[in-house]
């Protein structure tokens, strides 16, 4: 146990980093698993995700271990976490190199966030390189995606194997829940952005070897 430890990651801001981390550690949660959050990011995004989430729905609610750390105490963080949780899902800063690179660093799998757009794809160049000179996997997940467009047709031929099979669409429900603290498999359990979620929580678990997830089980067969 205490080998998943998931680093959401891109160069690019406003990718969708933050929004990944929190519906995928509420869905993963929801089914069972003992989830830390660790937001490496000075912006505070999940921080204050996470305080609305405590201050609404109270402390014992939340399902979820927190910390908000710098870059230079990721590590001893994820060690904590280790002890008592199942998955560890980091948040981390666009641009900031030194930062991004300590929390891919502490990952066991590294998804990065990928907006069909030119400039989102370049960034991410930087971001898989960085994953790669650290030998961590690296899976890019198609996030704001709406149509199949030309963009998207040459990403998923450029980038086939690295993507994952999940996409998330355009959905206003992916930031509407975050006000509210919440996951979309909290709000609308069977909307399509549950449905997208759930799917990426499938593939993640799959990504592990089987031995580590069995004791959770029965938790994934009630959910
Ligand atoms: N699939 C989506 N559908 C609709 N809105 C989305 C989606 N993904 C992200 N957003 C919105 O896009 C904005 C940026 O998303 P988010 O904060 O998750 O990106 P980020 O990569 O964490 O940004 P930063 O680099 O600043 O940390 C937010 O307003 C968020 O609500
Ligand atoms: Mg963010």
């Amino acid at each position: 146990m205490g080998q998943r430890v998931i680093t959401v990651a891109q160069q690019k801001g406003g990718a969708g980093k933050t929004t990944v981390a929190a519906h995928l550690a509420v869905a993963l949660s929801q089914r069972g698993f003992r989830v830390g959050v660790i937001d490496v990011d000075p912006q505070g995004s999940l921080s204050h995700w996470h305080r609305i989430r405590e201050e609404r729905f109270g402390e014992d609610y939340t399902g979820l271990q927190f910390a908000s750390v710098s870059g230079w105490r990721v590590g001893s963080e994820v060690s904590r976490m280790k002890r008592t949780c199942d998955f560890i899902i980091i948040d981390s800063p666009p641009h900031v190199e030194t930062e991004a690179r300590t929390a891919i660093r502490q990952g066991n799998l590294l998804l990065v966030p990928v907006q069909p757009s030119p400039t989102d794809l370049w960034a991410t160049q930087a971001t898989l390189q960085l994953a790669k000179s650290e030998g961590i996997p690296a899976r890019i997940i198609l996030n704001r995606v709406n149509n199949k467009s030309r963009i998207v047709e040459m990403i998923e031929k450029e980038l086939t194997g690295a993507l994952t099979k999940t996409r998330l669409a355009n959905r206003v429900i992916y930031a509407a829940a975050l006000m509210e603290g919440r996951g979309v498999t909290e709000v609308e359990p069977t909307s399509p952005a549950a449905i997208e979620i759930k799917s990426l929580v499938k593939e993640v678990i799959q990504f592990f070897p089987k031995e580590e997830v069995e004791e959770d089980e029965d938790a994934l067969e009630m959910a």
